[in-house]
């Protein structure tokens, strides 16, 4: 039996703020059981909702040190399907109402954390094969094992994986604040480590710690080894091109399933989705103050609010859109401020076309998922992207940038051989995706055969976990090789 430990910052359902979440809260579910005991190392936040933090046990504490701190590690335990999930506890880190804060409080914040899951090891008895560890939060836990903790009986054979979510996000701060804070020695903060443009870079130092890399599709893979793609990274990608594989984000079918799922009113499978969803977008339209019509293109955006996600390519030609075409548009999603501002003010200007859900609802977000007709996501850059699947999978036809994963799973519809699954663009230019948008219009006014058939073809598609989860099962298996 291997034991493979994930660390994060996030899992579901506890703790929540992107598709992080949803990869390390249902991946682990999926390997084989007789073969693998996967469990999950997570911050206990001050934020977690009360009903989750009742469930949590104590299990053991001790006391961290971190430079010239000792510091207060508790460590608690719940079940959820089957899988352990432990926590640290820790009051003055872990406070506040979101999970991350400025990046001076949470690059100590996470040095402590991930100094921490690896003294829980030994007193949860699970001292892993593997820690599989996920995006800057965790880049300290391949440094600390290799450099620090690689002479100690218990950690030598402990291997890491470290997979990249998001390269942009690198856990980037001063060389002397982050040598205080953790105390690892001079000659960890060169090129060869951690050190990045002058500064001290946890992303790095786990990339180039770990004993194997993974991103979240073979796509980002590509892109991350180029100075476009790399977000200043791209040389130390291509050093460690030997280590480095792409694999993509599968959903979790059994959470993401229009046939059960809670949240949504009407259920549906590939033999009623065309009646049902139509319920499900009457819901939709009435819950979000649009006129309730039938034959309205309606287009549905769940996302964090940032640059990554296009928002500067809907800004420029939002207007254009909303003025002249038969469409409604209805956007849930929380972030930048002149994001939130931009759907507020075309939802006040246009009120039957557009609206906007300034916030955060996994109600709402799964509404949208099964009510509306197509899904935009025009990705400045996507790792691997959720929310095109969710759409796939619940019949709503994506119309994608092609990036990252979203090139890797939205096949363009191609009129002539009758293929594909959703509408796509290739450059990061606004007149671009609005010429997708009309195409895709086209075939739905015109073409209604062709659209259910596009739809059909989404739901076909499988974006489970299970080919996935062999991939990382190979990777688990040579990683264990390589070193025995
Ligand atoms: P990212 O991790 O870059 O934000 P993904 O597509 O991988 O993008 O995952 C986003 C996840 O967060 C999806 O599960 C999506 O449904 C969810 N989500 C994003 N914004 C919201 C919101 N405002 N309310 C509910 N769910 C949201
Ligand atoms: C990141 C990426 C997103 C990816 C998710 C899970 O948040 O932005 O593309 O799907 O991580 O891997």
């Amino acid at each position: 039996m291997k034991k493979i430990l994930f660390a994060a910052s996030e899992a579901v359902p506890f703790v929540k703020t992107g598709g992080l979440a949803d990869v390390v809260g249902s991946l682990p579910k999926y390997f084989d059981k007789k073969k693998y005991d996967v469990r999950i190392i997570l911050p206990k936040y001050a934020c977690m909702e009360e009903k989750f933090k009742k469930q949590l046990k104590y299990v053991s504490h001790f006391y961290v040190e971190l430079g010239w701190r000792k510091q207060y590690a508790g460590i608690l335990e719940a079940l959820v399907d089957d899988i352990h999930y432990y926590f640290i506890d820790n009051e003055f880190y872990f406070a506040g109402d979101k999970p991350y804060g400025e990046i001076y409080q949470d690059v100590e914040k996470f040095a402590f954390f991930s100094k921490a899951v690896i003294e829980a090891v030994k007193r949860i008895r699970f001292v892993p094969d593997i820690i599989h560890c996920n995006d800057w939060q965790t880049g300290l836990i391949p440094v600390f094992l290799k450099n620090v903790y690689h002479k100690q009986e218990e950690y030598k054979k402990i291997r890491t994986i470290f997979s990249i979510h998001n390269i942009r996000f690198q856990g980037r701060w001063m060389i002397p604040t982050v040598k205080d804070i953790t105390g690892l020695p001079d000659k960890l903060f060169t090129a060869d480590c951690l050190e990045t443009y002058g500064e001290s870079n946890y992303l790095k130092g786990g990339i180039v710690s770990a004993d194997a890399v993974t991103t979240v599709s073979k796509s980002y893979a590509m892109e991350i080894m180029t100075p476009e793609g790399g977000e200043g990274l791209d040389g130390v990608l291509r050093q460690h091109s030997y280590k480095l594989f792409g694999i993509l984000n599968g959903l979790d079918y059994e959470e993401f399933n229009p046939q059960k799922d809670k949240y949504i009113p009407y259920n549906f499978d590939s033999q009623t989705v065309f009646e049902e969803k139509a319920k499900n977008k009457a819901i939709l339209q009435e819950k979000m103050g649009l006129p309730v019509k039938k034959d309205v293109f309606l287009v549905g955006m769940v996302s964090r609010m940032s640059d990554q996600k296009g928002f500067d390519l809907v800004d420029y030609m939002l207007d254009e859109i909303l003025y002249h075409e038969n469409i409604q548009l209805v956007v849930l999603g929380t972030g930048e401020d002149r994001y939130e501002n931009m759907f507020r003010h075309f939802a006040g200007k246009y009120p039957d076309k557009m609206a906007a859900n300034v916030g955060y609802s996994e109600e709402m977000a799964h509404l949208i998922y099964a009510g509306a007709d197509a899904f935009l996501m025009p990705s400045l850059f996507e790792p691997c992207g959720l929310s095109q699947l969710m759409s796939l999978r619940y019949g709503t036809v994506p119309m994608v940038r092609e990036t990252g994963g979203l090139k890797d799973t939205v096949e363009p519809y191609n009129k002539y051989e009758g293929t594909g699954t959703g509408f796509s663009f290739a450059n990061y230019n606004a007149h671009e995706m609005a010429a997708m948008l009309r195409t895709a219009m086209e075939v739905y006014y015109k073409e209604a055969k062709e659209w259910k058939d596009l739809m059909l073809r989404g739901m076909q598609q499988d974006y489970s976990w299970i080919s996935s989860v062999s991939e990382y099962e190979l990777l688990y298996q040579s990683v264990g090789e390589i070193m025995d």
